[in-house]
């Protein structure tokens, strides 16, 4: 039976999934993919923390150069996260000829390139299942399950935090901070929580997913981000009374005029499966040529669930030695001919205060008409305070033309403030 080594960079909840399953189902992994996995060695400061999970002291390494230099070590897993040491500690993995397993889609996104040369130099793998969506097989999807497709668009929600703020704002009427400080309590938020809320973990995940689906770089600078921190729970009743629900969702499309990548909160029509996504749960929609639709779900984050795709990726690493890259130019400029969108074309939801006059309504609809907006739904509230709210709902029209609708109907003194502009996916 195969003998594989695997070491593992940092004992924290998904380095801690990974030696679970690694363990637990060791015997399994030798009776249905005939290989012997054993953890040789762990990397973790707190040695504490090693051995109250099983580990014997002397598996714990002192330094990354002993870890490299084990000869029984043949697969490094890194699931420290951040850059460093996280890259140093890959790239001398690598350069001591050692396959990579990583789940860390900050790195990934920002140096992927560096650490493909590396892989290919010393002909080693380099896996980042666990990059991108978690326990949900996304990567593997796109490179083995989908190879026969142009993959024309992928959409999901990709960040659990977000998803779990804005699913209690919607169906429990919290305001976003209130939704955050709970969800920093569940422990699903971090105390510094800019990298969820304000769309960087979904841009990272983005632009290796989308690099993927598309088979051209798309680096996180491509990726137009808007976070959730200035979401209201107004703008979520709203949209919940015209059939909608609230998203941070990433979309991803392959249109005539170029890519398209974008992440930001989107109103999502509830006959869409995406808007039944909820909580803390993942979802990933793509559209392919030749197969049309298919969804994918699941835990996007935690120990087992990041374990699972880890110990996927350790597994097929250690069946395969054929070791693919990627097939476009993974350069860190990538292909210059490359196109990308950035006045997209989209459906508007518009929340407007407006005074409660004869003719505004004409007049506002009026500008949009001369910019070229055309309106789908209008819905007025009851009148409050000599004030209205007008929900508008656009038809697919440039964001540029949205935006100078907005100005002129600002300069015109109507409307008292412009309180929502969200995008729209039916
Ligand atoms: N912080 C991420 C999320 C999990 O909330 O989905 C790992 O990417």
């Amino acid at each position: 039976m195969k003998k594989v080594g695997v070491a593992i960079l940092g004992l924290g909840v998904v380095g801690g999934g990974t030696y679970k399953i690694l363990t637990d189902n060791k015997e399994y992994f030798k009776s249905t993919q005939g290989l012997d996995v054993t953890v040789e060695s762990v990397l973790e400061k707190n040695v504490d923390r090693a051995t109250a999970l099983g580990i014997s002291k002397e598996k714990v390494a002192g330094s990354i150069e002993e870890v490299v230099s084990n000869p029984n070590v043949d697969i490094v897993v890194e699931v420290i996260g951040g850059i460093e040491p996280a890259k140093t500690f890959v790239l001398k993995a690598l350069m001591s000829g050692k396959t990579v397993v990583t789940s860390n889609k900050e790195l990934f996104a920002k140096h992927w390139p560096e650490l493909e040369r590396e892989a290919k130099n010393m002909k080693v793998g380099l896996f980042y299942e666990a990059s991108c969506v978690g326990g949900v097989p996304i990567i593997r999807t796109l490179t083995e399950g989908m190879q026969a497709n142009k993959i024309l668009s992928i959409k999901g929600i990709i960040n659990g935090t977000t998803n779990y703020i804005l699913t209690k704002m919607a169906k429990e009427g919290q305001s976003y901070e209130e939704a955050l400080k709970e969800a920093q309590k569940l422990g699903y938020a971090e105390f510094n929580p800019t990298a969820d809320v304000e769309g960087f973990d979904a841009t990272y995940k983005l632009s290796i997913l989308s690099s993927l689906a598309f088979n051209t770089k798309v680096s996180i600078e491509n990726v137009h981000r808007e976070g959730i921190t200035g979401i209201t729970k107004e703008d979520i009743a709203c949209g919940k009374e015209l059939g909608y629900t609230l998203k941070l969702l990433a979309i991803g499309k392959n249109t005539k005029n170029g890519i398209e990548v974008r992440v930001h909160p989107t109103f999502v029509a509830d006959t869409n499966p995406l808007a039944s996504v909820n909580d803390s749960f993942n979802a990933v929609h793509l559209v392919g040529d030749a197969v049309g639709e298919i969804m994918l779900y699941g835990r996007g984050a935690g120990a087992l669930p990041t374990g699972s795709a880890i110990v996927s990726d350790v597994i097929f690493a250690a069946k395969h030695t054929d070791y693919y890259y990627s097939y476009f130019d993974n350069s860190e400029k990538g292909n210059k001919n490359t196109k990308f969108v950035s006045d997209f074309t989209s459906k508007y939801f518009i929340r407007l205060s407006v005074k409660d006059s004869a003719g505004v309504l004409s007049k506002i609809a009026g500008v949009f008409a001369k910019n070229n907006v055309s309106l789908s739904e209008v819905k007025q509230a009851a009148e409050k305070d000599g004030k209205v709210t007008v929900a508008i709902i656009t038809h697919e029209c440039l964001e540029s033309a949205v935006n100078k609708s907005l100005e002129k109907i600002k300069a015109q003194g109507a409307v008292i403030s412009v309180d929502g502009l969200i995008r729209l996916e039916d």
